[in-house]
């Protein structure tokens, strides 16, 4: 039988308040049934992809960033380099004094596509970030 485990969590104080929010609104009782369900999403996600690793597929990566912070334009670049066989076009937009969006698309075995979006999505300083596989189309009417 598993037993409960409390562990600490350090947040920046407004995304916790808009987290606060969020599950309000959605009806949780507390963060911990919040946290819980976004645990249980992540590793159904996980398993749902992990049925798909050895697939051709191609996709878009999104990536929100605020390009002042210190080195992330340089890992991202560095990165992008290390899988240039996979990366299709970057497209990069400056949404505002602060902040980027970057389009990359992708092409390659879908565990690829994976392991490039979790080393970019990971990196500190990335707002948001986010793989959509897409479908080459090919057995679809
Ligand atoms: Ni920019």
């Amino acid at each position: 039988m598993s037993k409960l485990i409390r562990f600490g969590v350090s947040v920046d104080d407004d995304l916790l308040k808009k987290f606060d929010e969020i599950i309000k609104n959605k009806k949780y009782e507390n963060r911990s049934e919040a946290i819980r369900d976004l645990i249980r999403n992540l590793i159904v996600e996980e398993e749902w992809a992990k049925k798909s690793l050895n697939n051709d597929s191609i996709g878009t990566i999104n990536l929100v960033y605020d390009h002042h912070k210190r080195d992330l334009l340089n890992k991202l670049n560095h990165i992008q380099h290390d899988y240039n066989e996979y990366i299709v076009s970057d497209t990069h937009v400056h949404l505002d004094h602060d902040n980027c969006l970057d389009v990359i698309i992708v092409r390659g075995k879908t565990n690829k596509l994976k392991e490039i979006a979790d080393k970019l999505i990971s990196l500190k300083g990335i707002k948001f970030g986010k793989l959509s596989i897409a479908t080459k189309g090919k057995n679809l009417k």
